[in-house]
């Protein structure tokens, strides 16, 4: 399929037929960016897939992002145009996992990543995203234990700049992220002494990051650690040149609108989730023609689910 102008014009006629709107995540294809209605990181489409009007909600990221918009608005009917679009993050921990980790820790509050699945969800207190984790914790009592998952890069972040002490980090990972690595972010910065840097909390290479910034290799003001959404709002009020980007690629597109006459180079070009690039112009072809793959949560996961995602989505700007 060409991602031309009638290709376009389809797509729309589609979404307005069927009532349907559709929401790009940040890493997605140029494409699949330009036609949605809405652009945003997981939070922002989260709250987005929450207070639609429309009666269908076509989702143009992975499954765990359709899961969540479907435990927001069960009502709805909601399509992912490929169902096998998973995530390396969210498979790093299942529901038995979590409960053995629980029965270890009783008391403890759990805060699950939004890259989880919905039974995951089902045995979370409280959600975040990369956006409000550090509010997240901050929220939460300081003498209760926390267990943090699945990420452990986001879980270092948390604890270094909430400073506590009593939280347990799950060793998962993002492979995308993870193998965005300190060496090669370091080669970058020395080459671009003038550049900002701009890394998310997910990756390996956020600790060389700050290593840098502490060694004086590079301003401390210019290593910023930001999720895919606070990295737009950096973009737009940079009065840097240059910005070097630690996360996926897809990335590069919204900061390119958003601010045509700065620079922005991938830390590494080969940084692409596979699973965000399944969502191809003709399988969102094919999704709003046949109505597929429709996303199911089991209603009582989704009850179980929905109060830590509504946390979430109420915590932080
Ligand atoms: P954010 O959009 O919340 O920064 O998430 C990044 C991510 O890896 C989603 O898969
Ligand atoms: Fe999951 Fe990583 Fe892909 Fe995001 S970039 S969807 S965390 S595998």
């Amino acid at each position: 399929v060409d991602a031309g102008p009638e290709w376009a014009e389809e797509i729309r006629r589609l979404a307005a037929e069927k009532n349907a709107t559709i929401l790009a995540h940040n890493y997605q294809l140029p494409a699949i960016q330009d036609i949605a209605h809405h652009v945003g990181d997981s939070l922002a489409l989260s709250r987005i897939a929450a207070e639609a009007q429309e009666e269908t909600i076509v989702f143009c990221g992975v499954h765990f992002m359709a899961e969540t918009a479907k435990i927001l608005s069960p009502s709805k009917t909601v399509l992912i145009p490929d169902a096998r679009a998973g995530c390396s993050l969210a498979d790093s921990i299942d529901a038995a996992q979590l409960r053995e980790w629980t029965a270890e820790h009783p008391d403890a509050v759990v805060v699950s990543y939004v890259n989880t699945t919905a039974e995951v969800k089902g045995l979370t207190d409280i959600c975040c995203t990369s956006s409000n984790a550090v509010e997240v914790v901050q929220s939460i009592d300081p003498d209760r234990e926390v267990l943090f998952l699945p990420d452990q890069f986001l879980g270092a972040h948390v604890r270094r700049q909430t400073g506590r002490t009593n939280m347990h980090i799950w060793a998962g990972e993002c492979h995308v992220h993870a193998g965005i690595n300190g060496d090669e972010l370091t080669a970058r910065a020395k080459a671009h002494p003038d550049a900002e840097l701009y890394v998310h909390p997910e990756c390996g290479c956020a600790t060389s990051a700050l290593y840098l910034a502490g060694e004086g290799f590079v301003p401390e003001d210019k290593v910023k650690i930001l999720s895919t959404g606070g990295m737009l709002d950096a973009a737009r009020e940079t009065g840097a040149r240059q910005v070097l980007v630690a996360t996926e690629i897809g990335m590069l597109h919204q900061l390119r609108r958003a601010a045509p006459e700065v620079d922005f180079r991938a830390v590494n070009d080969r940084a692409s989730c596979p699973y965000m690039k399944m969502i191809t112009p003709a399988a969102l072809l094919r999704c709003l023609t046949e109505g597929a793959d429709e996303v199911h949560v089991d209603a009582d996961v989704a009850a179980r689910a929905r109060t830590s995602v509504e946390r979430m989505i109420a915590i932080g700007s």
